[in-house]
């Protein structure tokens, strides 16, 4: 029996319905693909074909369906079995991702997914990277809005320098347009499924040191000049910037110390966050700091996962936020890269040159997510010899680096633009 191309897994989840909705409006890159979806529940999966092709418009009675519960090993290798590349949306990944990339593994099949959570991650590079090099499949996560525009990013800015390009600073700006913030405010930006990652990478962040010191037992040269952390709050751009708390600072690390072991200067990575009012700032780090101190105890994590909307301010809801918020949610990543032009001496020379990247879009969470994701597993299918070695646990960057990914993620209102070169 020949494999599907890709089959989305997690397909009933938030995430999950939004890369079916994606892949069911067609296209291009779709019409041609032959997919189907996966989830712990038949009827769910029929309840989701029904609304997804009353919402698109489309016939999808040849849309496969495969039952797979992360709970049975023999469910997940049979679903992997039937497909070229497996779209993993199931979430938490510290509680469900394991066992999919092991099946995956075994099934010889290649796998994405939108993991935005470093211990997992690390883990799956550290646990699998040699068996999947031996099974010749590529295991790639964090393909969504964490970490593609930031990982990506820097390599679209290192691709468009001629010279040595010694650091990046990222500045993430997000707006919900003004017609819409008052149902953002009611109905909420986030689904519960982010929250619920979100409090537990809080809550294990201290196992991260031991871990990476098991990646990586030897450390990287320093490079000079270091790029020093700009502290809890700095102002750039007339905004107020804070570190960004998420998993891009140690994807673009896995990345860069990549290219440093095959041989090539890395680049020095830190990611902000930046907002335009003070106030707004000081109160988003107290909160950030307030989650901190909640997940050091059992009972005040649970606090947290039994109050989504309470401990995130409004923003975190079970339901999942309106699409007509998440559709009018616009992102900006301003990546800001410095170095040297070709033959400069970069020993004797303080970095002379700049070059501001900008990686922008609508939707972060549940629409660029899904075209990132999505269209990192088309890039496998169809430019898999662009691709290095034969398979591992890769970051997107190692992964795509020669391949044409940010040309269709252009293509499909995922922007990459270079805007400055000074
Ligand atoms: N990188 C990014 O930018 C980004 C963006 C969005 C989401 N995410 C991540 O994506 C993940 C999912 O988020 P979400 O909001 O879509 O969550 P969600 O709506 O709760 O979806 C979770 C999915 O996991 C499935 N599931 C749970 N237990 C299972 C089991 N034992 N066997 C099979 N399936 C099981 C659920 O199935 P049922 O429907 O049957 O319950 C559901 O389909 C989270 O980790 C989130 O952080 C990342």
């Amino acid at each position: 029996m020949s494999r599907l191309d890709i089959v989305i897994f997690g397909a009933t989840g938030f995430t999950g319905q939004k890369a079916v909705e994606e892949v069911a409006r067609g296209g291009k890159d779709y019409d041609t693909l032959t997919w189907g979806v996966a989830g712990r529940s038949q009827d769910k999966l029929e309840s989701l074909i029904k609304e997804v092709s009353k919402k698109t418009d489309r016939d999808l009675s040849k849309v496969k369906l495969i039952v797979a519960d992360v709970k049975d090993e023999k469910s997940l290798k049979e679903m992997c079995s039937q497909t070229k590349v497996l779209v993993n949306c199931c979430g938490p990944y510290r509680l469900y991702g394991e066992p999919v990339v092991r099946a995956a593994i075994d099934a010889k099949t290649h796998y994405v997914d939108v993991s935005g959570e470093p211990e997992f991650i690390e883990t799956m590079q550290l646990e699998y990277n040699a068996q999947a090099q031996d099974a010749g499949v590529y295991i790639i996560s964090a393909c969504g809005f964490d970490s593609i525009p930031n990982d990506m990013g820097v390599v679209y800015l290192q691709q468009n320098w001629e010279g040595t390009l010694n650091s990046v600073e990222s500045y993430l700006s997000t707006y919900v347009s003004p017609e819409y913030s008052k149902e953002a405010v009611k109905s909420g930006t986030i689904n519960y499924g982010t929250w619920e990652s979100l409090v537990y990478g809080l809550a294990n962040s201290n196992k991260l040191p031991a871990l990476r010191k098991k990646l990586f037992p030897e450390k990287m040269p320093s490079y000079k000049p270091k790029l020093l952390p700009r502290g809890a709050l700095h102002q750039w751009g007339g905004g107020y910037c804070l570190p960004f708390p998420g998993s891009d600072n140690s994807i673009v690390y896995r990345s860069q110390r990549g290219r440093y072991e095959a041989g090539y200067r890395p680049v020095q990575f830190r990611a902000y966050v930046k907002f335009s009012s003070l106030m707004e700032t000081v109160l988003l780090a107290f909160v950030g700091v307030l989650l901190y101190a909640m997940t050091r105890t059992k009972c005040t994590t649970k606090l947290l996962l039994n109050y989504p909307r309470f401990f995130s301010g409004g923003m975190v809801t079970k339901e999942g936020p309106k699409e007509e918020v998440i559709n009018n949610t616009h992102f900006e990543f301003q990546l800001v890269g410095k170095g040297w032009q070709k033959d400069d001496d970069i020993e004797a020379t303080a970095p002379n040159k700049t070059i501001i990247g900008k990686v922008s879009g609508v939707n972060p969470g549940y629409g660029a997510t899904v075209v990132a994701l999505l269209h990192s597993a088309l890039t496998i299918l169809r430019e898999k010899e662009k691709m290095p070695g034969n398979g591992g646990v890769l970051t997107t960057a190692l992964a795509f680096w020669d391949t044409t990914l940010i040309r269709r993620l252009n293509e499909n209102n995922l922007k990459f633009e270079i805007v400055e070169k000074k």
